[in-house]
């Protein structure tokens, strides 16, 4: 028998009709499962390998297992392979570090052994590996781990951030969260103030992109009443509405260069004026900022100014875009998938393995919000326990195709509309279902008061 029948056929195990094939069994275990012939070369590779390891089956099967598992003992009389091979010693749980596809180590623990027919002629040897990282002491105890339960990492990079994050939120410093748009810096921006001292006090939130330059600084700073036509009323701004709390300022790239200068002085001596006031206001508020611009280039065009950037720059930290976090992507689809199935009501199980390698190997120019936004349109498209490729948004598979190589700019993310696409697979799968409640909500999935609920939100009437 060749020991790749026995893997891939797996239908007459010890001469009997097997009921439910080894190679589902072995699919769904945690640990990664690597066959190898006599040669070395890799007849196969199971579900927890490819996701351990980056790699597809299809890219590993008839490769030399060290081209795949690489580890510092590749090539060495320490390979556990060659142990087994070589001396017929099985061995068991050594701890190496291997890297994957994406040049990121992951310790694992390996055990190899020889496989060998009934006759004890060696026909390979398999080696299993399993995922140490959960394992591993955690950078943060319990308590902090529910502060952090929104933000999924296994990203060496971003774990340190989070290490460091409680020491910094306590120091009450200025921050400044830096990355690419969708990379989770409002996120860690909350998360920053409920690690520090001010958790109790307001968290406010202002984006200056958002609000017009003629505005950002009574926005900002509030106003005295008379102070222009339409003040007819003294106004908080929203430095006093964070008063003993968190002040957020997002896009902080886009402050006009007036309005640079005031915040400066707020920064320097904790004082500011209100607009058209006289007296002069004492702020207890934590700064922290965000920016998706690079701030240096801004200094240099002359739209951001030198001393402010030093002044909120106490403590930078700058979060890495998604495609150089890849590890990630499996832990977040996850994440997600258990947020949208409770949000949509949805008992969706997984992705099949061809959906869930177009997301492994997409690139996320969006980012973590884009990863989110793919998954939330293919929950509400999906109507069975699994999604497949034909229910991601269609640039998606249109960026598949023209397949951007790891590193290189995908092309730019096509935007869709969650509620305009939710609404008109509500109206479809009522107008197929002549408007029967029941059926629809069955077609789609979900139960009859999520139904009931959907129509109201998006007032359909009949
Ligand atoms: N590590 C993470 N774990 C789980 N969810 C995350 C993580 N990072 C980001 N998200 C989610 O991704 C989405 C985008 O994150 P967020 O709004 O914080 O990004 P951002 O950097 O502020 O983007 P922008 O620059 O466009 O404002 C949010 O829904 C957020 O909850
Ligand atoms: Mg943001």
């Amino acid at each position: 028998m060749k020991i790749r029948d026995c893997f891939e056929k797996a239908s007459s195990c010890m001469g009997k009709e097997c009921p439910a094939p080894c190679r589902m069994v072995l699919d769904n275990v945690a640990d990664g499962i690597v066959a190898m012939d006599k040669g070395g070369s890799i007849v196969w590779f199971n579900r927890a390998a490819e996701k351990i390891t980056g790699f597809s089956k299809e890219e590993v099967l008839g490769r030399p297992c060290s081209n795949v598992l690489q580890t510092d003992l590749c090539g060495t009389d320490a390979c556990p392979l060659q142990q087994t091979f070589r001396y017929h010693r099985n061995v068991a749980n050594l701890e190496v570090r291997i890297t994957n596809k994406w040049r990121r180590e992951t310790p694992v623990s390996v055990s190899t052994a020889l496989i060998k027919d009934n006759e004890g002629n060696i026909l390979g040897a398999v080696e299993t590996f399993r995922d140490l990282f959960m394992a591993e002491a955690h950078p943060f105890g319990i308590e902090e781990q529910s502060s952090f339960k929104n933000i999924v990492t296994n990203n060496t990079r971003m774990l340190s951030i989070l290490h460091h994050l409680r020491d910094l939120a306590l120091s009450d410093s200025p921050i400044l969260l830096s990355g690419e748009s969708g990379t989770g810096k409002e996120l860690l921006a909350r998360a920053i103030h409920e690690l520090s001292r001010r958790k109790r006090g307001p968290y406010v939130v202002v984006n200056c992109g958002a609000i017009p330059d003629t505005l950002i600084e009574s926005e900002l700073f509030g106003y005295r009443k008379g102070a222009f036509t339409d003040a007819r009323q003294n106004k908080p701004g929203r430095f006093a509405l964070a008063e003993g709390g968190t002040l957020f300022l997002d896009e902080i790239g886009d402050l006009p260069l007036e309005t640079q200068v005031k915040l400066l002085r707020v920064l320097q001596g904790g004082e500011y004026q209100p607009l058209g006031g006289t007296e002069t206001l004492r702020a207890d508020v934590r700064i922290i900022t965000a920016t998706n611009k690079v701030l240096l280039d801004q200094i240099k065009g002359g739209r951001f100014r030198e001393d402010l950037y030093y002044r909120i720059n106490v403590v930078q930290i700058d979060i890495p875009p998604l495609r150089q976090r890849r590890e990630d992507i499996p832990l977040l689809m996850r994440h997600f998938l258990e947020r949208l199935n409770l949000k949509r009501d949805k008992t969706i199980g997984g992705l099949s393995p061809e959906a869930e390698r177009i997301l492994l190997d997409h690139n996320y120019p969006g980012n973590i919000r884009e990863l989110e936004n793919i998954l939330e349109y293919a929950t509400i498209v999906c109507k069975r326990f699994q999604i497949e490729p034909r229910h991601f948004p269609p640039y998606l598979l249109q960026a598949k195709e023209k397949s951007p190589s790891p590193g290189e700019a995908a092309p730019p993310h096509a935007g869709f509309d969650m509620a305009e696409m939710e609404k008109e697979e509500l109206l479809k799968a009522l107008r197929t279902h002549r408007w029967n409640r029941q059926a629809a909500a069955k077609a789609l999935g979900i139960s009859r008061t999520t139904l009931w609920r959907k129509i109201r939100k998006f007032q359909i009437v009949s």
